[in-house]
């Protein structure tokens, strides 16, 4: 993984690179069951170098306390490893570019269980017209991994009424992480 971090930290592969304070690789144990994916680098992600320290971050680790998800049971990245301007969506030669990292993250990590955060993930790791309101929760297998998305934390934040579906959701993972083990 060090190889793989190195080689992303320099990375000039697309012009996200000249606005990026930090690359954004990923943080949490990389020999972890389980891998969250979300979309993109925010402002305080960009400063701190780690995926997920805002307030999405802090609601989604609330999130994990409460079903029971320990610290060191999950690895966590994103889509996109420099933070696009005033956080606008990933534009799509953006995602090709830097999507390879993710790639290889995953092939070296081998997760049982990959969780993408949002619709963003979901659209370039399960299908492309992925609805994330209709099939959050729903566990797909690829290349022998299951994989299932939920509601990015942002948009509990922005909707509290979604968070019972988005706990619900949290519940089925630590059962299949159970079911795993
Ligand atoms: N939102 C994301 O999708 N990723 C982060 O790292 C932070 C916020």
């Amino acid at each position: 993984m060090e190889k793989i971090r190195k080689e992303c930290e320099t990375c000039t592969l697309c012009p996200l690179h000249l606005s990026r304070t930090n690359v954004v690789f990923g943080r949490g144990n990389e020999r972890a069951k389980l891998l969250f994916v979300g979309e993109a680098p925010g402002a305080k992600e960009d400063l701190a170098g780690k995926p997920f320290v805002g307030a999405s971050g802090k609601l989604l680790e609330a999130t994990l306390r409460e079903v029971g998800i320990g610290e060191d049971e999950y690895y966590i990245a994103n889509i996109l490893k420099c933070r696009p301007p005033e956080n606008r969506d990933p534009r799509p030669e953006e995602v090709f570019a830097c999507t390879p990292y993710l790639e290889r993250q995953i092939a070296k990590m081998r997760p049982s269980l990959v969780v993408c955060l949002g619709r963003i993930a979901a659209a370039h790791l399960i299908k492309k017209d992925f609805r994330i309101t209709a099939e959050h929760g729903e566990v797909f297998e690829k290349d022998g991994q299951k994989i299932l998305a939920v509601f990015h934390p942002a948009a509990i934040l922005r909707d509290v009424r979604k968070k019972g579906e988005f706990l619900a959701d949290f519940e089925k993972i630590r059962q299949i992480l159970a079911e795993e083990k």
